[in-house]
């Protein structure tokens, strides 16, 4: 299949990463309230190395975190898209849709945007029977952006994440999932 390096919403282009975009990806990372629902905020060489593997992802899979860029100013201001999920869970394999962006960018509705675009690119061209996402549970801003976008959340699935310690106050996570058939019913609500 050929990979998916670049979509577009009204207002946002999704595309490759540039070396450009390492400064305000590093600053995004290194803002303790950006990163308020993750262990630590990231060093430069830290998110220096994020973007190398999602490169790496793209490289792998055809698809991944795309960068975001506004259309009418040209600027980076974080990313959303697809990712396989790598570590063991009840609900993998499967693939995830993530997101973050640069503080000054929250409340725009640019995530839910970026996000449907991203869930349409995983079940049309991708074919993905299902796409998950999750996040801490005390994260209420990004379970938002899962509801936005139609996902369901049944509380049986949510789970402690296997990379956090066991005493992580950030453990607990809420999984939500959506399938093909409910996307296609979004597309006619
Ligand atoms: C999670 C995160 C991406 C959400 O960003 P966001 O800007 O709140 O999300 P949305 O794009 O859905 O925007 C929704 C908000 O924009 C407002 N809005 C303004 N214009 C809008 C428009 N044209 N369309 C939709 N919403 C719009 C909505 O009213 C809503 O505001 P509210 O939260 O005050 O109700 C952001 O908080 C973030 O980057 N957090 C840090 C990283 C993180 O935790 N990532 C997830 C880890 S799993």
């Amino acid at each position: 299949m050929e990979p998916i390096l670049e979509l577009q919403s009204a207002r946002l282009l999704m595309r490759q990463w540039q070396d450009e975009d390492l400064p305000a990806f590093a600053a995004m990372c290194a803002d303790p309230q950006v990163m308020r629902y993750f262990p630590a905020p990231l060093t430069r060489l830290e998110s220096a190395a994020v973007i190398g593997r999602i490169r790496g992802h793209f490289s792998e899979h055809g698809f991944g975190l795309w960068a975001l860029e506004r259309k009418d100013t040209g600027e980076f201001i974080g990313f959303t898209g697809l990712g396989v999920v790598g570590f063991d869970a009840p609900f993998t394999p499967a693939v995830e849709i993530g997101w973050r962006l640069a503080k000054e960018h929250w409340g725009l509705g640019y995530a839910s945007e970026a996000a449907w675009t991203a869930l349409r690119a995983g079940f049309d061209q991708l074919k993905l029977e299902e796409i998950v996402s999750f996040t801490a549970q005390s994260n209420l801003p990004s379970e938002k952006v899962m509801q936005a976008i139609g996902m369901h959340h049944d509380p049986q699935d949510d789970f402690d994440h296997p990379k956090l310690a066991v005493d992580h106050p950030l453990r607990r996570h809420v999984l939500y999932r959506i399938s093909r058939e409910q996307w296609l019913q979004t597309l006619h609500e």
